[in-house]
């Protein structure tokens, strides 16, 4: 083998090689295992030739890597100039996700409590007629017993119809003082209408201590309103019955619609109801095993769906379950 036509015919191929992939070829060719130099290197007998083929190997690979180089170059070049990224076109937007505003509505409450220093909680949804009913001192002839209001899964259990069950649940399983806030689903056999669902949220609250009374329920439900609605909204409240809570009370809060002057929305009253509360009745407090005569203590609940509705003007609640995406887009 002629070791000087051989390193001169590589060369030209190497130089002949305009792509990466050519470059390989003619280094398989001339270099690889198979290739004639390497068959010749193994054969060689005598020091002279072997020192011939060793510089053509050499002088092969050098000019390989050269060539290489450069190839690479060129395309960094061509990427460069041909690939240019024109930074001043308009970005693609991509779509942004947002929370569901009772999810909005609910993290308003939960951060207010919070800062309250409340803890959070969140109970079962199927509840004992014992704990929906009967521990919250629900006469046994109350309404809300009947199969007509509630949805019975048998004697025992329910959908529970309100968030109060939580104020049990915490009292039998820790010792007062207690300051939490309970925030869930519940369930009432309503037929649906622009104001009422039969699925819909409530946040109950519950603050057990010794001294407590109606002035620290009504300086706590005033604060809460108005970090839902703004400072500018009048809070009042009126009596009422609840069979946990002596004596009870509706918290209302000024018509944002029409600023209290009377409209559609507050049935021309200019204040909108909010939900029940109340100082916690003795019964209660015997039922889960604690001393009327040394603890006191307010509790309270409110719709999520209705602050939603007040926060953002939704006229009808049904926007709030539907999940239809042009309406929930809005919020
Ligand atoms: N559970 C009542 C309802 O759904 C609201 C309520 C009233 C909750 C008085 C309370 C309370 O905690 O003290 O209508």
């Amino acid at each position: 083998m002629d070791a000087e036509a051989y390193r001169q015919e590589a060369l030209d191929a190497v130089e002949r090689a305009e792509t990466p992939p050519a470059l390989d070829e003619a280094r398989v060719r001339y270099l690889g295992r198979k290739s004639e130099l390497k068959q010749a290197l193994r054969e060689v007998r005598d020091r002279e030739t072997g020192m011939a083929l060793n510089a053509a190997r050499e002088a092969i690979e050098t000019a390989l890597e050269a060539r290489q180089a450069t190839l690479e170059r060129a395309e960094l070049d061509r990427a460069l100039t041909e690939d240019v990224v024109d930074v001043t076109l308009p970005g693609e937007e991509l779509p942004l996700g947002a929370l569901h505003p009772i999810t909005q509505v609910r993290r308003i409450v939960e951060d207010a409590f919070l800062g309250l220093g409340y803890e959070v909680r969140d109970d079962r949804e199927v509840e004992t007629v014992e704990y929906n009913f009967d521990k919250l001192a629900f006469a046994p002839t109350h309404p809300s017993r009947s199969h007509r209001d509630t949805f019975f899964f048998d004697d025992t259990h329910v959908l529970r119809t309100e968030t109060s069950p939580s104020q049990i649940h915490i009292l039998e399983e820790k010792a007062p003082p207690v300051y939490m806030v309970s925030l869930g689903r519940v369930y009432r056999r309503d037929a649906i209408t622009a104001t009422r669902y039969p699925i819909f949220h409530q946040f109950e609250g519950l603050a057990v201590d010794r001294n407590l009374t109606l002035a620290d329920l009504k300086g706590t439900l005033l604060h809460v309103m108005r970090e839902l609605y703004g400072p500018e909204r009048g809070v009042r409240f009126r009596t009422h019955f609840f069979p946990f809570t002596e004596p009870s009370i509706e918290p209302d809060v000024s018509c944002g619609i029409c600023g209290g002057k009377g409209c559609r929305t507050c049935k021309f009253s200019g204040w909108i109801e909010m939900g029940g509360a109340g100082v916690v009745d003795p019964r209660v407090f015997e039922n889960v095993g604690l001393d009327p005569e040394e603890w006191t203590g307010f509790a309270f609940g409110c719709g999520l769906e209705r602050a939603a509705q007040l926060r953002h003007d939704i006229p009808d609640i049904r926007v709030l379950w539907e999940g239809d995406l042009r309406a929930l887009r809005q919020f």
